[in-house]
Formats: C-alpha cells, structure tokens, sequence
C-alpha cells in the first residue's frame, strides 16, 4: 500500500491517492483517488464501469491506467443492462459511446450497425481479468487522427503540409514503441474494436503494433523499431490514389482491378519518397508489404531475404490484422485461426523465421475471450505466457452447461493439468 500521485496535464492539475490491490509490472492495479478539485473519492484502473460515470479526470487515470478488469464478449450475447468497458472510437478517433455505458437492446443495435461483432464489458464474470494495453488509447487517438490528416492531404494532393505530418508521424512512431518497450512483457493480447468506417485507419495502427513487436522479437533496437512503425502506419497510403469504388469493393476485384490495386505499393513508396523525405529504410517496407516469400507476391516478386525486413514484418502483420478483422461482408476470424492461417503458409508466402517469432508474440486465446477446453469445462483467459500461447491461465467457470463456483487452471504450470487443451474461442 503506498499514495500514488498522477498528473492530468491538460487540465493543469494533480491527483493523489493510495494504491491498493497490488501492483503489476511496478504499476498499481488500482488507486483510491481523491479529487482535488470535487472532493469525491473515486476508483481507478479496476472497475472501469463506476470510474468512468462519475468525473471526467477519472477518465484520463482510466486510459493510462495499464490494466483494466473486462471481457470480451460478441454483441450477440450482451444482455441488457451490461456495462460497456472500453470506449468505442470512430473513424476520427471521436468517442462513440463512452466505457460505463449500461448497454440497452439499441446501443447494441447501434454497435453492429456500425461494424461491431462484440465489445469488452464489464461484469461478474470479468472479475480478475485484468488486461494490460500495449498502448495508451490517448495515444491511439492521436495516431488515429494523423493518419487521417496524412491521408486526406495525400487524396487532395497537398504535399506542402506533408512535412508537418512527417514530423508528426516520426514522433508519434517513437511514443509507440516507446510506451511498448515500457512493458516488460509484449505480447499482443487485446481484440481490436474496429468500426467499418474507421477500418483503414485502425488498421494502419494495428499493423504498426504489431510489427514493432515482431521486430522486438526479432531483437530491433528502439531507432530501428521507430522507423519499423513509421513504415508500417504508413503502409497504405498508396491506396489513396486508388478509385474508392475498386479499393471498397467486396466482391472478387476483376484482371483489371487487381492489377489497379496491385499499384498501391509503388504509389505510396514514391510519395512518402517525394513529400515525406521518407528514409529508404521505411519506405521500401511501404514498397514490399505486398511481396511474398516465393515470389508470387506483387509488384516485383520478389523471393525471400531480397525482400526487406520491414517488408516482410508488415507483410505478416498486414495479413493477420485483415483475417482477424470485421469487415461488412465477413466476419473477423479468432486469433488463433488467423494464426494457423500464417503458420500453414510459413516458408512460403511468408519468412517462417518471422512466423516463428511472430507466434510467441501474439496471443491466439486473448485475455478476456471465452475459451472451450478439452475437459469439457468453459472458462475464460485471464492470462497468456510468453513462448506458450496455447497453454493459458483460465478461469473456469463452467462444467457441462452448468455455471460453477469459479476456480482457476494453469495449463502452462500446473502438471496436473497437462493432459488438457485449449480446443476452441466460443461465445459466451
Ligand atoms: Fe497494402
């Protein structure tokens, strides 16, 4: 137990409280707070539901809290009165509907409308799943909204802001993987919330994510992984040249479509060369996103270590992204089958060195996702091992259909629990 201090840098002011309930990763779980400025007591970090209804500053302790109590669970199975845990952004990195929301059958109507499958709420059963965020979603906002910026500058043609934006892209490139590098332990362990309209931009973030920590698997130091992120971020902006009709379409893209489509690496390589003054490095990683391992990728087919590093990092991450992705004519596939996908192409149209690495670093069961084991028993994912994917810390809370007291298993640990497997997500 210790007091705890914060400060809330746009609103000029000062919180303390005193930690409690432990601390993880040398971080409190939780603060008891006191308001300077309303006198009221408030909770941090755990209960996010009562947090973010009672002030605004409560919400900046919220998103820069590192573990927040919540579950995963598709909208399909959300009952009334649930608490939504998780803010949803928008395509602008606007808030849509704020985490504390109680959800109501139109809410939830209003969240598949616009692309949702599921959310993370906070309930009984999300007690003691505590998930830890790779990055800050002040920071995803702002990510978020330069994206944008740099994209509808590119449509309309505006290279003399494009300075401006590569600065700022370097920037927010360097507090990425910074605030991952702060993490002792990185693997991606979350479920993308992404809306259908802000899909590109959520996308942009997601592959940055997720290859800045492939390449710390592969053993990148921090300048290297900043240019690494700025590649990835920017790995599409080809696409902007592109009509939206063809780039949008969701039925297969004819000969002549494809061969459209196929031009987006070389548009965006020679525009971040031209008006961003983008280094070699990170623009081939633009270039070569789309090569693959055998060469049957485009635009050059190019075969193996002739392609880049970045290129072949973001390839991986780029396609993992998309397959666990919802998109308006498919749903998005589980983690762990999206895994397969790229474990059975390894070597060939991917670096099976970096599929190996990539495997160790992304959680095929995320925390708070609900998981079917080989025993029968239906728990979920409270925490996922390093090196270990497949064998997590569940809790269990039911056995042959019937709700139980919950208790935990640690498949990873436990020798008495050898002899069972994850076998399945399920919804729940
Ligand atoms: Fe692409």
């Amino acid at each position: 137990m210790a007091f705890v201090g914060a400060v809330v840098p746009d609103r000029l002011c000062f919180l303390w409280g005193v930690a409690s309930w432990g601390y993880l990763q040398g971080r409190p779980l939780a603060v008891r707070m006191f308001n300077n400025h309303h006198d009221s007591r408030v909770n941090t970090g755990c209960r996010t539901n009562i947090i973010l209804r009672l002030t605004n500053f409560t919400e900046y302790i919220t998103i820069n809290s590192v573990i927040w109590q919540m579950r995963f669970v598709p909208l399909n199975c959300i009952r009334d009165g649930s608490h939504l845990a998780k803010t949803i952004y928008g395509a602008n990195g606007e808030v849509l509907l704020r985490g504390g929301t109680e959800l109501s059958s139109p809410y939830i109507r209003r969240l598949s409308r616009i692309g949702l499958q599921g959310v993370y709420i906070a309930d009984d059963l999300s007690e003691d799943i505590e998930i830890a965020n790779l990055m800050s979603e002040e920071l995803r906002v702002k990510v978020l909204k330069s994206i944008k910026g740099a994209l509808s500058d590119a449509e309309r043609g505006k290279p003399s802001k494009s300075n401006r934006n590569a600065h700022a892209m370097e920037e927010l490139s360097m507090q990425i993987v910074d605030e991952i590098l702060s993490k002792q332990s990185v693997v991606f362990n979350m479920i993308d919330i992404k809306t259908y309209d802000g899909y590109t931009f959520q996308h942009s973030v997601s592959v940055a994510v997720l290859s800045v920590l492939l390449g710390v698997s592969l053993g990148f130091k921090r300048a290297k992984l900043a240019k690494l992120a700025y590649s990835a971020i920017m790995h599409d902006i080809g696409k902007v040249f592109i009509e939206p009709k063809i780039i949008n379409k969701p039925d297969k893209l004819s000969q002549e479509e494809y061969e459209v489509v196929k031009k987006h690496p070389a548009n965006g390589y020679a525009y971040l060369r031209d008006h961003y003054g983008m280094t070699e490095i990170s623009a081939r990683g633009v270039y070569e996103h789309h090569e693959r391992y055998d060469g049957c990728g485009y635009p050059r087919n190019k075969t193996g270590t002739h392609i880049s590093e970045f290129g072949r990092i973001i390839a991986i991450a780029d396609v993992f992204d998309a397959l666990v992705s919802d998109r308006p004519y498919r749903n998005g596939l589980f983690a762990a089958e999206a895994m397969e996908y790229l474990m059975g192409n390894s070597g060939r149209l991917f670096d099976p060195v970096y599929i190996n690495a990539f495997v160790r670093k992304v959680a095929l069961f995320p925390v708070g996702t609900c998981v079917l084991l080989s025993n029968g028993a239906i728990g979920l994912v409270m925490e996922n091992y390093e090196n270990y994917n497949m064998r997590p810390l569940v809790k269990v809370f039911s056995v042959d259909d019937c709700r139980i007291e919950p208790y935990t298993l640690d498949l990873c640990h436990d020798f008495n629990c050898l002899n069972i497997t994850v076998i399945a997500s399920v919804d729940m």
